[in-house]
C-alpha cells in the first residue's frame, strides 16, 4: 500500500526549492501552513481513505527524530514519540506543530526501563512501524564513559526490539552510522565494505546494534532496515526545528555556526596535511530532512517486501555520495551566508580518518531515495536555525 500523498510531496518540494533559492521560509510559511493544514485535515476525514497508521519513534525529540516526525506526518502517518529528554527538550515538538499543524505526543520514558517501555508499546500496539533513534551519540563522551554508552545504546535497543516482537509490529528501522566502517581503506564505502575497528565505544555500540538486529531478524517476524547515516547537517527550512547541541559541539557545521555567531572564539581546522585535495579531512554531508525522508521510504519499502525476505535485514548508506573537505565546507558556508569565517589550522585530531564518503546507490535503487538538498541549502538552513536561537 502506497502511503505517500502527492500533495505533501509537492509541499515538501516547494520547501526544498525555497531553501535552495535562498527564499526565507517565514515569508512562505503562512501560505504553506494553510495549504498543509487544509490538506492534512481533508486527508483525515473521508471514509474511503485508509485509517492513519501510528509509527513509534524513539528519540522523537532529538535532531533527526524531530525532522522525521515532520516527514512522517507529511506522508500521512501519525507518529508517537518515546523520549526521556535526557538529550533534548519536548519544546521541539512545538516547532513540529508549527510546521505540520499537528501536536505529536511524547512519552517521557527511559527505554532502558523494560516495564515502562512495554507499557507505552501496549498503548500503541497497532503501530505500523518502529523507528529507533534513541541513543547517546557524542564520541568523546563515549570514550570517557563507555559503560554509560553500552548501557544506554544496547539496553534500549534490546527493550525496544522485545516490545516490537511482543506486539507484532511489522517494521523496524534502526539508526546506524558510517562510524561502523571505522577508518575505511577503500572509498567510497559501500554497504559491502566490512566493519572496521571502531574508533570509539559509540561506534562499537552501532556495530553491536547491527549485529543484534542481524541475529534477531533470523527468528523475528518483523522486517528490518538499518540506515547508516553519514554526516547529517542543516535544519528544517522553516527555521522551526534544528539541532540543539547537548554540549559544546564537536562536529564541523555546528562549530562553524557557533563561530559565526560568536559563541566560539575561533574555528580550528584539525590538520591540513592529509592526503586529500587541499590537505583537510573529507566528509560526506547530507541534509537532515533528506535523512528523515529516507525513514518514510524505508517503511514503504518494508511494507512492499515479500514476507520471505524478512529474515535478512537491509543495510543502506545515507550520504550525499560526495566528499567535501573542511576548507570547502567553510567556503560553502561563507558563500551561502555572506559571512566571513575566521579560522586557523591546528594539529590533527586523534582518531580522525582522512576521508569518508558514501556510495549511496543502494538507497537510490531500493528506496528511490536521492538527496534533494545541496551543500548551499545545508549551510543556509543551519545558519538560519542558529540565528533563530537554535533552541527549539
Ligand atoms: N546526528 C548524527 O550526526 C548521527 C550520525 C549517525 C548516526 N546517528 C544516530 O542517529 C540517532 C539520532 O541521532 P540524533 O542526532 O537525532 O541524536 P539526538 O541526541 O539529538 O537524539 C537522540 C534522542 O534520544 C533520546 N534518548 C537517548 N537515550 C534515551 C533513552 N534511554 N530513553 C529514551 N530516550 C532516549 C534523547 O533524549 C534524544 O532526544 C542516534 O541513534 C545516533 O546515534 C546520528
Amino acid at each position: 500500500m502506497d502511503r505517500r500523498r502527492p500533495g505533501s510531496v509537492a509541499l515538501r518540494r516547494l520547501e526544498t526549492r525555497a531553501a535552495g533559492m535562498g527564499i526565507l521560509w517565514p515569508r512562505l510559511q503562512p501560505w504553506l501552513s494553510a495549504i498543509s493544514c487544509a490538506y492534512l485535515d481533508s486527508a483525515r476525514a473521508p471514509a474511503n481513505i485508509r485509517p492513519v497508521s501510528e509509527v513509534i519513534v524513539t528519540g522523537g525529540c532529538g535532531y533527526i527524530g524531530s525532522h522525521t516526525l515532520v516527514e512522517l506526518i507529511a506522508a500521512g502517518y501519525e507518529p508517537v514519540s518515546i523520549d526521556d529528554n535526557s538529550r533534548s527538550s519536548e519544546s521541539i515538538l512545538d516547532g513540529v506543530r508549527r510546521i505540520t499543524g499537528r501536536r505529536v505526543s511524547n512519552h517521557r520514558v527511559d527505554l532502558r526501563d523494560a516495564l515502562l517501555t512495554e507499557e507505552v508499546f501496549s498503548r500503541h500496539s497497532g503501530a505500523a512501524a518502529v523507528i529507533h533513534f534513541a541513543a547517546y551519540k557524542t564520541v568523546p563522551e563515549s570514550v570517557a564513559k563507555p559503560l554509560v554508552y553500552y548501557d544506554n545504546n544496547v539496553n534500549s535497543l534490546l527493550n525496544v526490539l522485545a516490545c516490537t516482537e511482543k506486539y507484532g509490529i511489522p517494521h523496524f528501522i534502526f539508526s546506524s552510522s558510517c562510524a561502523v566502517y571505522g577508518n575505511a581503506k577503500e572509498l567510497p564505502v559501500t554497504e559491502e565494505t566490512p566493519f572496521g575497528e571502531p574508533e570509539c565505544p559509540y561506534a562499537r555500540t552501532k556495530q553491536m546494534g547491527e549485529h543484534i538486529i542481524q541475529d534477531f531478524a533470523q527468528v523475528s517476524n518483523a522486517g528490518f532496515v538499518s540506515l547508516r547515516y553519514f554526516n547529517p547537517v542543516g535544519a528544517h527550512p522553516s527555521g522551526e526545528i534544528g539541532e540543539v547541541p547537548f554540549s559544546r559541539p564537536d562536529n564541523l557545521v555546528p562549530r562553524i555556526c557557533w563561530t559565526a555567531n560568536g559563541k566560539l572564539t575561533e574555528l580550528v581546522v584539525h590538520g591540513d596535511d592529509y592526503d586529500t585535495r587541499d590537505g583537510t579531512c573529507i566528509r560526506d554531508y547530507v541534509h537532515v530532512s533528506d535523512i528523515a525522508r529516507a525513514h518514510v521510504l524505508a517503511i514503504d519499502y518494508l511494507a512492499k517486501s515479500p514476507i520471505a525476505n524478512r529474515h535478512s535485514p537491509i543495510t543502506l548508506n545515507l550520504g550525499s555520495g560526495t566528499g567535501t573537505t573542511v576548507l570547502e565546507a567553510i567556503r560553502a558556508f561563507e558563500q551561502a551566508t555572506g559571512r566571513k569565517l575566521d579560522y586557523r589550522i591546528g594539529p590533527r585530531r586523534a582518531g580522525d580518518a582522512a576521508a569518508v564518503y558514501s556510495d549511496n546507490r543502494k538507497a537510490e535503487v531500493l528506496l528511490d531515495w536521492r538527496p534533494e538538498y545541496g551543500l548551499d541549502a545545508m549551510m543556509k538552513t543551519a545558519w538560519q536555525w542558529e540565528q533563530s536561537g537554535g533552541r527549539g
